[in-house]
């Protein structure tokens, strides 16, 4: 008699955890996709000008302008552009993108001078959440996924 009830309450037992699993499972589907599309939503229209407008709709990067500069009778031709940032790390990501995290900018070499002049210049400072930062980045890692 035991045996049976034992036997009973581990078949119980494993049909629940069953159900519990499939229930994680479609909690993370759902949650996928909300928070691709969370992403989507905020890459494309954050508190701010559209990080679609300078990095492209799929984040791989584009020309925005080109312009020239003279310095010292030199003549530089720069090209304001952004590179691929679906590959780029977490941390520089957050790092580009958190108020609360200083940047030391880079050391630039004097031929450099337009990377120097337009690093940190273009891109406007955006006042997003952790959870904001997390889903534009969840989302630009997994746009050319689908
Ligand atoms: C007005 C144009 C502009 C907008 C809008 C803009 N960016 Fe940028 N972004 C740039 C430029 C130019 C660079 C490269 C120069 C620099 O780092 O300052 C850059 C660099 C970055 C980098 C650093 C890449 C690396 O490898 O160092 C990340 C990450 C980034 N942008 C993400 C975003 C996200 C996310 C948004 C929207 C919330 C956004 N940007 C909006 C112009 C823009």
């Amino acid at each position: 008699m035991l045996k049976i009830i034992i036997i009973t309450l581990f078949g119980a037992f494993l049909f629940a955890s069953d159900i519990s699993q499939s229930l994680v499972q479609q909690q993370i589907n759902e949650s996928f996709i909300t928070k691709f599309e969370y992403g989507k939503m905020l890459y494309n229209n954050p508190r701010g000008i559209s990080c679609a407008k300078c990095h492209g709709d799929n984040a791989k990067g584009m020309t925005l302008s080109k312009f020239k500069h003279k310095e010292k009778d030199k003549v530089y031709h720069c090209e304001i552009r952004t590179e691929d940032i679906t590959t780029t790390s977490f941390d520089i990501f957050n790092a580009k993108l958190d108020p609360d995290i200083l940047v030391e900018k880079p050391k630039f070499e004097k031929e450099n001078l337009c990377e120097k002049m337009i690093y940190g210049n273009t891109m406007p400072r955006y006042f997003l959440t952790k959870n904001e930062i997390e889903s534009i980045y969840y989302y630009i890692t997994h746009i050319n996924k689908k």
